[in-house]
């Protein structure tokens, strides 16, 4: 990017008291403009922490919309608010209720990857970062409803133990990463460590998940499990361009996709020329409705508070 772009940047970011907030599965460019890089948890965290004004959030759309339900009082800018997400549009708030009046007992947990009509229909909120934690504390005794990513359901299944009714929707891009995928990383790398994101499509997979070369982790686990590991070879088993910040952090160690392609389109729509626009013109201001807003709220806080 040239120099008079980031001068623009950093001076409309000044003007507005806006921060920029980039998930690690944005491009490389719009990642070097932001301030902060999170996964979905960590990126939660910082627009709850945040003293901005405004916040430009180089993410799909529900990521923006997570970061305003968490701040009625900032201005939350989405760069491209037609970024959608296979797995948020896989349920709607329609389809949840219908589902939820069958267990009317029921706890509902949803993926944050899902609209705020679905948010303020939910129980409790969790990230591929802290599902386990979330659903090994839920009361015992009452069906639990995990959605809408059966990958992640049933890998969380495996880890506590618990039994979860589990919604049929699969993040299109992780889906891709099958077994034999991996299997054959394992054969081609016998040195490194394998990183998978648990939406994977092979992410229930017993011989994997027994297998202690093969690590599951959200992009934030595997950004602290690279800088933290022995190896300095592994095989990425999530959207490409988490590849652009392993590397940076880690400028010894070789970082490889386990298979060509593995990439979220969505996640590219937003653009250092979108987000410039944005700042300039405070373009893609995510507006929600208040009670939706005010009852999509509590399962996030109950999620940020358990840590
Ligand atoms: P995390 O940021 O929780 O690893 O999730 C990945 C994802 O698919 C976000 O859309
Ligand atoms: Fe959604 Fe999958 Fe893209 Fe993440 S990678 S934003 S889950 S479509």
């Amino acid at each position: 990017m040239d120099r008079e772009t980031r001068e623009e940047i950093e001076r409309l970011k000044r003007e507005r008291n806006a921060v920029i907030l980039a998930h690690y599965y944005a491009s490389p460019e719009v990642q070097d403009i932001a301030d902060h890089l999170g996964d979905s948890l960590g990126l939660s965290r910082l627009a709850a922490a945040s003293d901005a004004d405004t916040i430009v959030f180089a993410g799909v759309h529900f990521m923006a919309e997570t970061a305003a339900i968490l701040c009625p009082d900032k201005t939350v800018l989405s760069p491209a608010p037609d970024a959608g997400c296979s797995l948020a549009d896989s349920i709607s708030a329609a389809r949840l209720a219908a589902w939820k009046a069958g267990y009317p007992d029921g706890i509902v947990v949803s993926y944050v990857n899902t609209s705020a009509a679905v948010k303020a229909l939910t129980d409790w909120c969790c990230t591929s970062a802290n599902a386990v934690k979330v659903v090994q504390g839920l009361p015992e005794g009452r069906p639990i409803l995990f959605g809408p990513d059966r990958h992640l359901g049933s890998h969380i299944m495996r880890l506590t133990g618990r039994k979860m009714e589990l919604w049929d929707g699969v993040c299109t891009v992780h889906d891709r990463i099958s077994r034999e995928m991996v299997e054959d990383a394992l054969r081609e790398w016998p040195d490194a460590d394998i990183l998978i994101h648990p939406e994977a499509g092979c992410s229930d997979d017993a011989g994997l998940n027994a297998n202690p070369r093969v690590i599951f982790a959200s992009t934030a686990g595997m950004l602290r499990h690279a800088a933290s590991s022995r190896a300095v070879t592994f095989v990425v088993a999530t959207e490409e361009d988490t590849i652009h910040q392993l590397k940076k952090e880690n400028p010894g160690k070789t970082f490889i996709p386990v298979a060509p392609g593995i990439c979220c389109g969505e996640m590219k729509k937003v653009t250092v020329r979108n987000v410039l626009e944005c700042l300039r013109y405070g373009t893609g201001k995510v507006v929600l409705d208040e009670d939706i807003r005010a009852r999509a709220m509590l399962p996030i806080k109950r999620m940020l508070e358990i840590g």
